[in-house]
């Protein structure tokens, strides 16, 4: 290995990867100038002081606030306000940012005919990524690093107030609909929900129990500090790059099938287990199966070695939702009976395989009537005030450019002979 022009050798090349892990670690403390950390790449280089999460205890903060009391008694607009600026707002505080974020839902009609050129087969991630980038084009004064605190704040309004507008539109182009203007004597969760369910003929009733829920949702999804899509937002904009580009990169990120979208391949699961005759214990004990297990999605987690706190309180929400909708949909038995095996069977207890966020969130979105190509979309509009905070503390802290370190495991040296 070459590591700064020296090279060393390593003694084990073959093996497991934890084999491989601790002949490199043996290798870093002789060098002492490297890390490597396979499991987390870069992450473990950044300083942050927005969420603690600690995975053995299950405990998950923003800015030193439990999750729990958050999700139980606050509203998604303050949690933002929250994670972006670092203390809970007052009231005439709250009134501000709130009457801001409405002033700047209209997006450009500009931006309709971008919408237009997709096909409705496009995914509305990919929609979601591109027109957030597009952005910089009707704000190219976001492009500039030296913006005043007041233009960056601009700027960071303009995101909150636009991303569900877009969001919307992208569904509204997935089945073929004309888009939704935003209503703005409608709260945020409100809003986004008329966008995307009113239908231009017919008058359509928001019900209360969906906006709480979806509040909720939106809560627990906020921040995670420094995941996949977090991260990237973190180095694109450790470039300099506009906060529009630096967060339509996380949104890529996000919508990767094993970062946000766990919760489609969860419903994706159901409806497999439905299609089979919806025998449950049939892939209960396909799941234990030692040659060829089959994989149960939404169950353990990265982070959490014992339970994620966010699911135990999305599960109760699930139930209340469910309960409060009289919602009757084969595949959420399915997933209870699920749920029940995994939290009862010792072999899943043993090997800590409980359900964590995305096993119930995509359970409720479905029950709000939220389309399973959307799960995704309602994610990165919960994640958006999470990014925006890393991105702001990121440019705060004027951190360099990321720039990942490696361990070079190629050839050493070679001549090239001409054929
Ligand atoms: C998240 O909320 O971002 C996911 O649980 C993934 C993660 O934290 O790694």
């Amino acid at each position: 290995i070459i590591l700064d022009g020296k090279s060393y050798k390593m003694p084990v090349v073959v093996g497991t990867e934890d084999e491989k892990a601790i002949d490199i670690n043996n290798l870093r403390s002789e060098s002492g100038y490297i890390t490597l950390d396979s499991g987390y790449k870069n992450t473990g280089a950044t300083e942050s002081a927005i969420t603690f999460l600690d995975g053995e205890e299950g405990i998950l903060r923003y800015r030193g606030y439990p999750i729990e009391q958050l999700a139980e008694q606050s509203s998604f607009i303050e949690v933002a306000y929250l994670l972006i600026y670092g203390k809970l707002p007052t009231q005439q505080e709250l009134d501000v940012f709130t009457n801001e974020i409405k002033i700047h839902t209209l997006v450009n009609e500009d931006m309709r005919k971008i919408l237009d050129g997709f096909p409705s087969t496009a995914h509305p991630m990919g929609i979601l990524s591109a027109l957030i980038s597009s952005l910089t084009a009707f704000y190219p004064e976001s492009l500039n690093p030296n913006q005043s605190k007041e233009e960056v704040n601009l700027t960071i309004i303009r995101l909150m107030a636009k991303l569900p507008t877009i969001a919307a539109w992208s569904y509204k182009n997935s089945i073929g609909h004309p888009v939704n203007y935003p209503k703005n004597k409608l709260d945020y969760c409100s809003n986004f929900l008329h966008m995307m369910f009113a239908y231009p003929t017919e008058d359509y009733q928001i019900d209360p129990v969906v906006v709480t829920a979806l509040n909720k949702l939106l809560i627990l999804h906020a921040d995670h500090e420094q995941n996949c899509s977090t991260s990237t937002v973190r180095l694109v904009g450790s470039a300099n790059a506009s906060l529009y580009s630096s967060v339509s990169a996380g949104i890529s990120a996000l919508w990767g099938p094993l970062h946000g979208g766990a919760n489609q391949a969860v419903i994706e699961m159901l409806e497999q287990i439905k299609a089979d005759g919806g025998d449950s214990k049939k892939f209960i004990a396909k799941a234990k199966d030692k040659d060829d297990p089959f994989r149960l999605m939404g169950f353990g987690h990265r982070v959490y070695k014992n339970f994620d706190p966010r699911a135990t309180i999305i599960k109760k929400a699930a139930d209340e939702v469910l309960t409060a909708l009289g919602v009757n949909d084969p595949i959420l038995d399915i997933a209870k009976e699920l749920e029940e095996a995994a939290l009862t069977d010792q072999y899943f207890v043993d090997r800590k395989l409980y359900p964590n966020v995305d096993f119930y969130s995509g359970i409720i979105y479905r029950a709000l009537g939220i389309p399973t190509d959307m799960f995704t979309v309602m994610f990165a509009l919960g994640r958006l005030p999470g990014w925006i905070a890393q991105w702001k503390e990121m440019r705060e802290q004027k951190e360099p450019i990321g720039r990942p370190r490696q361990v070079y495991t190629g050839e050493k040296e070679r001549n090239y002979v001409p054929m």
